[in-house]
């Protein structure tokens, strides 16, 4: 006899970790490749962090056990200080609460805020786990086309006359980068709030700019909701820990679901996130080095007439109009990774509807690694 798979678990790949398991295959049979797919720094966590966790390890004054659903609250109160330096005002550490990475975040937010049925607007393109995990626990994502108009984020005219009882925004943005000034994010924060629409903001890619203002919606409006993470300016992606910044009123909520879902955030990443507080200095000069593949990737690919590209003021990402080459982006990405080993991401993931249009540069690897793909794809797009 054979049983269902449910209709809300079907949801769509998501094609990234696909084409990683595919280069990696590729890789381990020998071949050299180039990871421009993942967003993932190349950098792990820095060495004093490592140490000083090896050697907690080994004096066993942690046993490592479950901690709080919300966290360790030191660790709380340090993402709390932290804002002071990225925002110029603290947060309530009451209000921190640490979860398995932003994608735990994503999932008990939802969970929370939204009832099923309902529906939750975002921007396409945008990061596919949205739409997806919003599927899966039955709501309706309703997506916002987005371009050069408006910077590829939304805008509160887009609210106009849409009934919808969320709005995600991600600033700077994955796939493409583009960030939402401190004003424009506070005219959105204001409507949702204004409008009885919970705003959930994705804040994972902050510390990672190249010279526009990081805002944080929560000082924007009561009822945001807040995710981030240590993944990506902290380079701890494998130690699954992030976090949410919750109104009041989401609280306890959380803290239920969370216990229930997931007990506690993992232990040893809560420690190592605490002690990577101390090594801010490392991971900005990470970030100069982002900016200076930002420039060498952005420049080379124009040469090689590639230069139809959202505005990459933050985050790790080119996201490319390559609508010229005439291949649809999946055959693309296929051919390049076969033909070139130069991993990238196609536009399918962040955009159903046009994705087939564009493909996403992940330069958070090595100078070298970028300048090695300029120049595979020199020599191989001639052949197209
Ligand atoms: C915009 C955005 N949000 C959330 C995530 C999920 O990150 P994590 O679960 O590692 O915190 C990612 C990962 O790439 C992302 O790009």
């Amino acid at each position: 006899m054979t049983l269902k798979i449910a209709d809300r678990g079907r949801v769509p790949p998501f094609l990234v970790m696909d084409v990683l398991r595919d280069a990696s295959a590729r890789e381990a049979a020998g071949a050299s490749v180039l990871h421009l797919e993942i967003g993932q720094p190349s950098a792990g966590i820095p060495n004093e962090v490592a140490h000083g966790l090896a050697a907690a390890l080994e004096a066993g004054t942690d046993p490592m056990g479950y901690t709080m659903a919300q966290g360790l609250p030191r660790l709380r109160e340090r993402i709390a200080a932290h804002a002071e330096r990225l925002y110029g005002h603290s947060v309530d550490p009451a209000r921190v609460f640490c979860t398995m990475g932003s994608s735990a975040a994503f999932l008990i937010a939802f969970l929370a805020a939204f009832a099923p049925g309902d529906r939750v607007a975002l921007a396409s393109p945008g990061y596919p786990a949205y739409r997806h995990i919003l599927k899966a626990v039955g709501i309706e994502p309703v997506l916002l086309q987005v371009g050069p108009e408006t910077h590829f984020q939304p805008t509160p005219e887009m609210l106009d006359g849409l009934d919808v009882d969320g709005l995600i925004v991600a600033s700077p943005s994955n796939p493409t980068g583009s960030m939402l000034s401190p004003e424009a994010l506070r005219a959105l924060a204001e409507t949702c709030h204004a409008r009885g629409i919970r705003l959930i903001s994705d804040e994972i890619y902050h510390g990672i700019g190249y010279g526009m203002r990081f805002a944080t919606a929560t000082a924007f409006s009561p009822s945001a909701v807040v995710v981030n993470s240590f993944s990506k300016y902290y380079c701890m992606t494998g130690w699954r820990l992030g976090w949410l910044v919750l109104p009041e009123d989401m609280l306890r909520a959380a803290e239920c679901l969370a216990q229930n879902l997931f007990i506690s955030p993992p232990t040893i990443s809560q420690h190592a996130a605490t002690a990577a507080f101390d090594c801010l200095d490392t991971f900005d000069a990470l970030v100069a080095g982002y900016g200076r593949n930002r420039d060498l990737l952005v420049a080379g690919l124009a040469k090689l007439g590639i230069d139809k590209v959202a505005p990459p003021d933050g985050a790790f990402y080119v996201y490319a109009d390559v609508s010229h080459l005439g291949l649809d982006s999946a055959e693309l990405c296929r051919r390049m990774l076969a033909e070139t080993g130069v991993a990238v991401a196609p536009g399918w993931d962040f955009d159903p509807d046009g994705g087939g249009r564009f493909i996403r540069f992940s330069y958070c690897c090595a100078e070298g690694t970028v300048n090695a793909a300029l120049d595979r794809l020199r020599a191989w797009l001639p052949t197209l």
